[in-house]
């Protein structure tokens, strides 16, 4: 045999006897240490839920989920000290999620649960942002972990999330914003009437534009499907023609016209 043949096939026989120890080892740790190993993610449950689960005195299970524009759960206090497992899904748009003072950085990305842990040892408040915009409550996507010495368990939540003080979101509205965000609409249109690269969509149905031509048009929903499509047949005035023709489904394009409407 020559020589680097043979040592080829040494080389492929250590890298098999590696790759059924590694196995072995996987097989062994799953019985004797009760492991769960991973397994594709088919339902997100119970991640859906926002949830606080002291698993040991200084070991919590936090289940946060992400919605426009809160956190569930809201408040949530631990003991200095404590290592925290944190799961976090979203139930409607894609959300940041911050915690200042550590390195945990993750999306909430509906249907997907993120994880990552963290180590609190100094007693405070530390703050959670939501670091992607998500609508026009972004900016107050805030909570807190306080890490004190007599920390007060957050319940478990039971059945659908409840997020007291914010306003729910219809289905319709939700899924508008998705397309809003996927089809990147937020970047130029806001849904607030705050300023924009393009005309902002509140208050914008029933209004009457002034165009570019000199001409009006009074926005309905024929004007509304033509700006979509053919952003460049109208260009209001002051505005430049920057949009690209968005493709969209005639299902979407109903979603987000209807989601215009409602933004009085
Ligand atoms: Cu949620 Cu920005």
């Amino acid at each position: 045999m020559h020589a680097s043949t043979k040592l080829e096939s040494k080389l492929f026989i250590v890298a098999i006897i590696f790759l059924m120890a590694c196995f072995g080892l996987t097989v062994f740790a799953v019985h004797e240490f009760g492991l769960d190993v991973p397994t594709c993610v088919t339902s997100i449950e119970p991640f859906n839920q926002g949830a606080v689960i002291e698993r040991s005195p200084n070991h919590y299970e936090i289940h946060y989920v992400a919605k426009m524009w809160a956190f569930e759960p809201a408040d949530v206090q631990v003991r200095p000290g404590s290592t925290l497992d944190i799961y976090l899904s979203s139930v409607d748009v894609t959300h940041g999620f911050q915690i200042a003072g550590t390195n945990v950085n993750l999306m909430a990305v509906p249907g997907t649960v993120n994880y990552a842990q963290a180590k609190f040892d100094k007693v405070g408040r530390y703050r959670i942002v939501c670091h992607e915009y998500c609508g026009s409550g972004h900016h107050n996507m805030i909570t807190y972990i306080t890490v004190t010495d007599n920390p007060i368990l957050t319940p478990p939540t039971q059945g659908p999330i409840a997020l007291g003080g914010t306003k729910p979101e219809s289905p319709e509205a939700v899924e508008a914003m998705k397309i809003m965000q996927t089809k990147g609409c937020v970047g130029c249109h806001t849904t607030d009437g705050k300023p924009g690269v393009g005309p902002t969509f509140k208050g914008l149905f029933g209004k009457t534009e002034q165009l570019e031509d000199g001409t009006s048009v009074t926005v309905d929903e024929a004007y509304l499907k033509e700006s979509i499509t053919q952003p460049k047949a109208k260009i209001v005035k002051g505005f430049q023609p920057l949009m690209p023709e968005i493709p969209l489904s005639n299902d979407e394009l109903k979603d987000l016209i209807r989601y215009i409407k409602s933004l009085k």
